[in-house]
């Protein structure tokens, strides 16, 4: 593939006491089959995981069904093991305050090394206090990560380092893990905020930490967790196949820079059941900076409440990148008192400075289908399709469509710029009247 191909396909812009509930799954949808086949070995003695844990380390959960629910349900004629590894039993204060950095690794370590299927646990209502972490695999067995409490970053900024400032919790290399339980990852991403170049303009710019990003793997899944207050990104994908997102909870205030809720560097994206808002709404991109090349296609967001957000469905490409973004469906979704409610902007830019104009290349956009959209907008223009002079956007489909200014204050209008589109249904407002 090309060079820097596609990585941020999109993200979901946190802000606001966002509040983000969805089910997201990749192209591949993880399932526990995987689970349930490695659960039918036999694990023995607590000695049997090998995996260099503490005393007393690995703790043998017989008929761990309520853990590996699906598994168990797969298996369910199968007396099944589970080996659990919590947290507790490697040493952790779980009072939030000191560090338990070590406790997790070990735990992990443990976990990885097991021959049966591991859960490492974060015991309920305790606070883990966690430094930068990477959990790698790959694997003996299938591993579930049960956060039950509460995973907190050190609020202290001197634990990162310059070189090494982007991550928090790294999973990397895992096949088959399921991360659950209902617990919370807190960022407590204050310090780094107040930090920012874009809340103090007299600082440099300099990422932030990830809270929690998954690299290299097959068939996650993530169901049922609190984000919050990330220090930057709350959540990254990258290199995965077969991820399933579902039941999140991702929030941090509006006044927070650039807590993006997840970013998905993936082909073949479902999106349903979103509820979003106050915050940026959803975005795909940004695509092609810096000159990139961008590949995203297959895109599907469906089932979408958004309230009080900047943007509704938007696709943002800088000037003089290369590649596409096509086959993307918008559908159904409702908009209340929303900023930009359908947005195509080749033309995007969010610089200090003001962009070159490059029209030599572009990030090309082309079959969006945006369908049985309705709500209010705040701003008179509705719908914007801004797009390159050289590369225009074709196949737009706008279909059933009807946005209001909130409180009835006159009517939506929209703006329009080399733009190949079509519409079916009645769509209000009507699209690029006079120039096209
Ligand atoms: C900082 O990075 C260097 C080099 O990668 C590493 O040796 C050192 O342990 C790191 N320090 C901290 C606090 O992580
Ligand atoms: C991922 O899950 C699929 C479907 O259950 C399975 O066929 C495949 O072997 C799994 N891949 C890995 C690497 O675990
Ligand atoms: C499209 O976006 C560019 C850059 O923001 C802006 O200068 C231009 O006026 C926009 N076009 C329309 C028709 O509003």
């Amino acid at each position: 593939m090309a060079s820097g191909a596609s990585k941020l396909v999109m993200s979901f812009m946190a802000s606001v006491l966002l509040a983000l509930t969805f089910l997201l799954s990749g192209a591949a949808r993880a399932t526990d089959a995987t689970a349930a086949a490695a659960m039918v070995r036999n694990g023995g003695s607590p000695s049997s995981y090998g995996g260099g844990g503490g005393a007393g380390a690995a703790l043998i959960s017989r008929g761990g069904r309520s853990l590996l629910q699906a598994a168990a349900a797969a298996a369910a004629t199968t007396t099944t093991q589970s080996a659990l590894f919590s947290l507790d039993s490697y040493g952790a204060h779980g009072d939030g305050e000191r560090d338990d950095t070590a406790a997790l690794a070990k735990a992990w370590s443990a976990a990885c090394a097991s021959a049966v299927p591991a859960v490492v646990l974060v015991p309920a209502s305790r606070s883990y206090l966690l430094r930068q972490v990477t959990l790698s695999g790959p694997c003996e067995s299938t591993i579930k990560l049960m956060v039950k409490g509460t995973l907190v970053a050190s609020p202290d900024m001197s634990n990162w380092n310059e070189s090494n400032r982007r991550y928090w919790i790294v999973v990397r290399g895992v096949d088959g893990l399921a991360v659950a339980g209902g617990g919370t990852i807190d960022g407590n991403g204050e310090g780094w905020w107040e930090n920012s170049c874009k809340i103090n303009k007299a600082l440099p710019c300099k990422g932030a930490p990830t809270a929690l990003s998954f690299h290299t793997c097959n068939n996650l899944s993530v169901n049922g967790l609190k984000m919050v207050n990330s220090q930057q990104i709350h959540m990254s994908v990258e290199d995965c196949t077969g991820v399933e997102l579902a039941h999140l909870s991702i929030s941090a205030p509006g006044t927070s820079p650039n807590t993006d809720g997840i970013h998905d560097g993936t082909h073949g994206l479902h999106v349903t059941r979103l509820v979003c808002g106050p915050g940026h709404g959803i975005s795909i991109g940004s695509l092609g900076d810096d000159n990139s090349r961008a590949e995203v296609s297959d895109i599907f967001i469906d089932t979408v409440h958004l309230y009080g957000t900047t943007n509704g469905a938007r696709i943002k490409t800088w000037q003089g990148g290369s590649g596409y973004a096509k086959d993307i469906v918008f559908q159904n979704m409702v908009m209340n008192s929303v900023k930009n409610p359908i947005i195509i902007d080749q033309n995007y830019c969010d610089s200090a400075k003001k962009c070159e104009t490059q029209e030599g290349s572009a990030v090309e956009v082309s079959n969006v289908v945006f369908k049985n959209i309705a709500g209010t907008t705040i701003s008179k223009n509705a719908i914007t399709l801004n797009c390159s002079k050289n590369y225009p956007c074709y196949d737009i489909a706008l279909q059933d469509i009807n946005l209001e200014m909130v409180d009835g204050n006159g009517a939506t209008g929209s703006i329009c710029q080399n733009a190949k589109w079509r519409k079916s249904g009645t769509v209000v407002p009507q699209p690029c009247t006079g120039t096209n």
